[in-house]
Formats: C-alpha cells, structure tokens, sequence
C-alpha cells in the first residue's frame, strides 16, 4: 500500500536526536493486471465488497489498490500532492545554504534553509529550460543553487539572481522567473511541505490530527515535543522516539526512512544507544517482510475482491474507507 497509513501509537514520549535507517519496501510482483487475465473477474465487480460477511469481519481493499497504476496516480494527485507531507528533519538542515531534495508525488522538491533562517521550499525544476536543479539529495551552496545547464542561479530564497547575458534581454523581469516556490511550515522537528495551489489550513489538518491523538497544545509542550521528529507514522518507546517517513516510489514500492530519536542529554552520556536501535531495527525488519509478503499475493486473483479484517483490525477498515473517499472517482473505487 502506497498511502502512508497514519497511526500514531502513544506511550511516553522522549526525544531526540537521530540515527538514520533507510528501507525499501520492495513491492514487486508479476501479475498486477488481473482484469486482463482470461476468466478473471472484471474491474467492476471485483471492485464490489463482499455483502455476505458476518459482523465479525470487514472486507479490506481489492488487490488492484495495491498494484494499479492508475490507484497508485490518484493516490499521488489526491493524497501526496494535495496535503501537507513530512519531508525532511529541520534540524539537519542547520544553517542557511543547507538543503536537500525529497520526491514528493510525481514532484522533485527543494528544502533549502535561507538567509533568514527560515525554511524554503520549490519545485526542483530550472524556470529556463526545466533542467533539474539539484541532483544531490542533500548538501549544502553557499549562497544560491545554479542551473549547470546554462548557468540560471537562484538564491536561497528561490529569486532569479542572473542569468548569462542578461544585458542583452532588457525586456526580461527577474522577479517573474524565480524557483516556483511551495507552502512549507516547520513544526516538531521537521519541515512539511504541501504542493497544493491553495494548501488546506496546517492549523485544521496536520496540526488537529496530531493534538487529536496526542491532546491538546499543553500536552504536547510537556512531552518537549519541539525537539522531536513526527512522521506519518511514529512509535513512541519510554526513553526515545521513532518515527517513519513513507516516499511511495510506484504501485509496488515505498522507500521508508526512520529516525531514531533521543533527547539530547542522552547523547551526551555517551550512553550505548546500538541496542535500542537494533531492537526495533528488528521489529522493522519483520514488518517489511510480512509486508513484501502479503504484496506478493495483491496481484493474484485468490485477493482479487480482498480479504478481510478481525475485530482487532477494525480500524484498519476506517483508513481503507478514507482512501476510498479520496480517490473515489476512481472508476467502482
Ligand atoms: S535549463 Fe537551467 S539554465 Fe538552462
């Protein structure tokens, strides 16, 4: 599944600084076209829920949600590129010039700590020719990023600064052909970034989502909550803070990267944190199998109409129906 499943699971949270671990679900299987299959259910009807289920059970997803391209498109233009997305920890971004690259969508975005400070982001595209401007995924300019095509160079701030033989254009206004700049907000550690025209209100979505499970804006100061990471998903263990972003790469492909985060304090103790790391190191581990497991299976027609959740998994069904909801012009989505 390519839509980061929110779940926040709270004990007592205690922060932060990080080791990094980066995975790649690797979804890949054969067969993801089962409407092409001779004999196989149509797209409509698979796309049909179970009617004959006891209460105990909820019908999942169809097998197609996981391996469509076509789902895995309007899960990009309706959920990744039309919400606000957890791209990269703002404190790794230290001072101005500091950046890094994160695909979100079908978009290569820009993070880059300005003059000021403050956090910039924009679409990692040249407004000359459309040459991709960074190729790193981070580092770190002096004062502003150049196209190695034909040698544009903007500032930290996004803004045309020169363009080769400029004289010889007095016509061209600078100020119109700067980076395409992007809504980004900072907010417990990490910088957030929405592709969206008209973002929705950070304050009404991400922020109330967290304070939702989390409690209100006290609870959260009291947990020192500016120190640590959030991502889409985050497990919350007594002296440290995990928390996983999700980069979809394909219908059958998510890059997971997790930071372990501890208080400061701890760090400075000196304290030997590789145990701690490899125990939940571990528990990813065995998450991505059985995850990469079941993928293997999306595609056969045994999962064609789904399979189903126990009680247990009942909430499991309540972010199905969400992402049904979101993509729902998809055709018997
Ligand atoms: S494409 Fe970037 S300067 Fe020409």
């Amino acid at each position: 599944m390519t839509a980061a499943q929110t779940l926040l699971r709270l004990n007592r949270i205690h922060p932060l600084k990080s080791q990094d671990d980066v995975h790649v679900l690797d979804f890949a299987n054969e067969a993801t076209d089962v409407s092409s299959c001779r004999g196989a259910p149509t797209v409509a009807s698979i796309d049909l829920p179970p009617t004959d289920l006891p209460p105990s059970l909820l019908a999942t997803l169809p097998g197609r949600y996981y391996t469509d391209p076509a789902v895995f498109a309007l899960e990009q233009s309706r959920i990744f590129e039309a919400g606000w997305f957890c791209c990269v920890r703002s404190a790794d971004l230290t001072t101005p010039g500091c950046f890094e690259t994160v695909q979100i969508g079908q978009e290569s975005v820009l993070i880059a700590r300005g003059c000021d400070g403050a956090l910039n982001a924009f679409r990692n595209a040249c407004r000359h020719r459309g040459a991709r401007l960074c190729t790193d995924d981070r580092g770190a300019v002096k004062r502003s990023f150049r196209c190695p095509y034909h040698a544009w160079t903007y500032g930290l701030d996004g803004k045309l600064i020169t363009v080769p033989n400029l004289t010889d254009m007095p016509d061209i206004d600078r100020t119109k052909y700067g980076l395409t700049w992007l809504a980004v907000r900072e907010w417990l550690g990490y910088a957030w970034v929405c592709l969206a025209d008209d973002p929705p209100s950070f304050e009404d979505t991400v922020i109330a989502q967290v304070t939702g499970r989390l409690g209100g804006p006290e609870e959260i100061d009291a947990y020192r909550i500016d120190e640590l990471g959030l991502g889409r998903r985050i497990n919350l263990v007594p002296d440290h803070v995990i928390v996983h972003r999700m980069f979809p790469r394909g219908p059958d492909r998510t890059l997971v990267r997790c930071d372990w985060l501890y208080l400061p304090e701890v760090i400075e103790s000196g304290a030997d944190l590789s145990r701690s790391v490899e125990l939940f190191h571990r528990v990813n581990q065995q998450d991505f199998e059985a995850c990469e497991r079941c993928q293997l299976t999306m595609g056969s027609r045994a999962y064609a109409r789904g399979g189903v959740l126990v009680p247990s998994e009942h909430h499991i069904g309540a972010f199905h129906d969400w992402l049904r909801a979101k993509i729902k012009n998809l055709r018997g989505g």
